[in-house]
């Protein structure tokens, strides 16, 4: 069964042709981050006219490189939430556009639920795993039952991980995503220079806390320009890194211990860092249970992700028809319809 994949979140206009869930056909992306950068962060309205101008090349060319057309496909699945409204809504029409005129299914996907199954691209992963769920807006550790069955077990209660690395960096003058700059630059520091707190989060195990840690480091830099003190960007950027890994596997690793999980997985933008992919490891080795993480292409926005959870999706029998409508926010464990 082919799935065209539409994705169009953030920044990102992308679409994906993938077969059963797993075989990528396809992968197209188009980015507006050049422009954003200028301004240090994503601007919706930016994004949102840039998608527009983008999504129906996109389209084309992901039909194209996987040497289909239309009548090949068998569903359209479509990031529906959460993310930029505006943009979110462009792909949203466009693919609604599409399955009216091409009579196909219409599949709609949480987009977090894609980057998990950024997982299952290229891979023999089944569920039930323990899912590490760390973007630029969220930071979830959540119980993946079934394809579509899931259930949270821990999530921030302020800032994402993602979005503490990008305003950290921001605060160091590093180009934006600062999660990528920080990641690149913690390669020439030293992770023990500066200490960073823990934070505590009272009432969970499980849950976290990232404002606190974006505030210490903050701070860090406020005072040493107080104090006419030059700071040394690499080793704060690497001990910065190291507090923020520390603390989603200090949390993480409770999860194992106390669910009993054998298969992890890592999933979101973040987990393309260095340090955290290279910690799962080590902390997976160390309980004899195995790890999945996706492949650097897969790991930011993309649609070759929201095409296989569309699958999934799709075969537990979700389907929407032209009232689909597009929203900032929906939980994880949320099923579309119930
Ligand atoms: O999943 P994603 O592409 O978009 C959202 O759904 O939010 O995640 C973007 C986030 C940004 O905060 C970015 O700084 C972070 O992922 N990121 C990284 C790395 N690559 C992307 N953070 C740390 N190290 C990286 N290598
Ligand atoms: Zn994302």
């Amino acid at each position: 069964m082919k799935i065209l994949g539409i994705e169009s979140s953030c920044d990102e206009t992308a679409a994906a042709v993938v077969e059963n869930g797993r075989t990528v056909l396809s992968n197209v992306i188009a980015t507006s981050l050049e422009e954003h950068k200028l301004y240090g962060g994503v601007v919706p309205e930016i994004a949102s006219r840039r998608h527009a101008e983008s999504i129906s090349g996109v389209v084309s060319e992901a039909l194209n490189q996987a040497n289909c057309t239309i009548d090949d496909i068998d569903a359209i699945a479509v990031t529906y939430a959460p993310g930029l409204i505006g943009s979110l809504l462009v792909g949203v029409n466009f693919a609604k556009g599409l399955a009216l005129a091409s009579e196909k299914p219409l599949v709609p996907v949480h987009h977090l639920r894609g980057h998990i199954a950024s997982n299952y691209l290229n891979s023999t992963l089944e569920p039930e795993f323990l899912c590490l769920v760390v973007s630029g807006g969220h930071s979830h550790i959540v119980l993946v039952k079934d394809y579509t069955k899931i259930e949270v077990i821990g999530k921030t209660r302020d800032d994402a991980a993602g979005e503490a690395l990008d305003k950290a960096g921001r605060a160091m003058g590093l180009a934006y995503p600062g999660g990528v700059s920080i990641d690149k630059l913690s390669k020439e520091g030293d992770e023990n220079a500066f200490k960073f707190p823990h934070p505590k989060v009272s009432g969970s195990d499980y849950d976290y806390s990232f404002s606190g840690l974006k505030t210490a480091v903050i701070n860090t830099i406020h005072n040493a320009a107080q104090k006419n003190e030059e700071i040394n960007k690499a080793d704060l950027a690497a001990s910065f890194q190291k507090a923020v890994v520390d603390c989603l596997l200090e949390k993480l690793e409770l999860a194992i211990e106390n669910t009993g999980a054998r298969q992890v997985v890592i999933a979101g933008g973040v987990s393309a860092n260095s340090k955290l992919r290279s910690e799962a490891e080590r902390l997976c080795k160390k309980h004899g249970i195995s790890l999945s993480i996706p492949e650097l292409k897969y790991c930011g926005d993309n649609a070759a992700m929201i095409a296989a959870q569309g699958y999934f999706e799709y075969k537990s029998g979700v389907a929407a028809d032209e009232s689909l409508n597009a929203y900032a926010t929906m939980a994880i464990d949320k099923n579309y319809g119930a």
